[in-house]
């Protein structure tokens, strides 16, 4: 049985519609959810905003009750079983500010390792190792309010650990850091996997969640479209993608595109500086000379030729139904 298990899980949330205060909306922001995650895995939940990623991690971090449905972490119920497994998860939202400005990061970690009860003659070695871990150890008795974005994001993942979590939900953790920033945090990340702690996070970094997860979630309008590992995801697709930049499009030239087998869609981008077909296809290779001919009397300005990527997977799935 897996570490997390998510079975039939929904959420509803009641809002009035702002004029009339009596007009209540349900909004299904879970919508019969199930999946499970193993131990160890990084397990990356990906969808557009609304999708209800931020509640499926609330209600497995016991901080929103479900409306039904099942989820347990660690064997414990996540609602019901509280107390338990509180001890033994920790969270941390990329775009909260839990931590104390005016006290310095080794008293921050002090203070969290307080409320956890952690016994006070682990406390020393336990902050000195959390602050080596996220290269905070030259920083300890600095105040947090003169760290860049990116050292109080890597103290946030420091005080989502003082408890020794043997699960960790990361809700959008590299969100506003650099690309340093950000590829030092995934690296912190991968480590805390490789320690046999299982992590589910969610992002909108297509090529983040590409190069840290096992397994993918692609989830939208509280729905569970796709489960996979990047991989399979992009096998599934089936597909390579064939781009080419035109300074001219011929009408009828899509339509004779789509003609060719083995080409399963084409969709035209055009701005400013011309048109881009996208053609997503199989064996591009053998393709291309018969999409050559059929380009002839367009005025091409480059082709290019490239392996689906997890973006396109997810574009695709998630199709034209981009929310707020
Ligand atoms: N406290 C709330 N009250 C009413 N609606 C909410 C509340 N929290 C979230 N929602 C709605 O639930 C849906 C899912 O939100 P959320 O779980 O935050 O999605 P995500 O994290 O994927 O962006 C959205 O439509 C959002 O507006
Ligand atoms: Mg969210």
């Amino acid at each position: 049985m897996g570490v997390i298990v998510v079975k039939n899980l929904r959420r509803e949330y009641e809002t009035s519609l702002g004029v009339v205060k009596r007009d209540k909306k349900i909004v299904h922001a879970v919508n019969d959810i199930s999946f499970e995650v193993e131990k160890g895995e990084i397990f990356g939940l990906l969808g557009p905003n609304g999708a209800g990623k931020t509640s499926t991690i609330k209600i497995l971090t016991t901080l929103l009750a479900p409306t039904s449905g099942e989820a347990t972490v660690l064997g414990h119920k996540c609602f019901g079983e509280e107390k338990e497994l509180r001890k033994k998860i920790n969270f941390i939202f990329g775009s909260e500010r839990s931590l104390y400005w005016r006290l310095s990061a080794y008293d921050n970690l002090s203070y969290f390792c307080d409320l956890y009860h952690v016994p006070e003659k682990m406390k020393k070695d336990r902050i000195e190792k959390l602050l080596e871990m996220v290269g905070l150890e030259d920083r300890a008795h600095y105040r947090v309010e003169t760290f860049s974005k990116g050292m109080k994001q890597r103290l946030q993942i420091a005080r989502g650990l003082v408890n020794d979590p043997e699960v960790l939900f990361l809700d959008e953790p590299t969100i506003g850091l650099d690309p340093m920033g950000a590829k030092t945090l995934r690296k912190i990340i991968k480590q805390l996997a490789e320690q046999g702690r299982t992590i589910l996070l969610t992002t909108h970094y297509m090529l983040e969640a590409d190069e840290l997860c096992d397994r993918i979630a692609i989830i939208n309008k509280g729905k569970l479209f796709a489960l996979n590992t990047s991989e399979k995801l992009k096998d599934n697709m089936d597909s390579s993608m064939i781009e080419v930049d035109l300074h001219t499009l011929r009408e009828d030239t899509v339509s004779r595109l789509k003609g060719i087998e083995n080409i399963t869609d084409v969709k035209v981008v055009t701005d400013d500086l011309g048109h881009r077909l996208k053609i997503e296809c199989r064996n591009p290779r053998q393709i291309m000379s018969l999409v050559n001919e059929q380009l002839y009397d367009n005025k091409v300005k480059s082709i290019n030729m490239r392996e689906a990527t997890l973006e396109d997977v997810y574009l695709k799935i998630i199709g034209g139904e981009q929310s707020a």
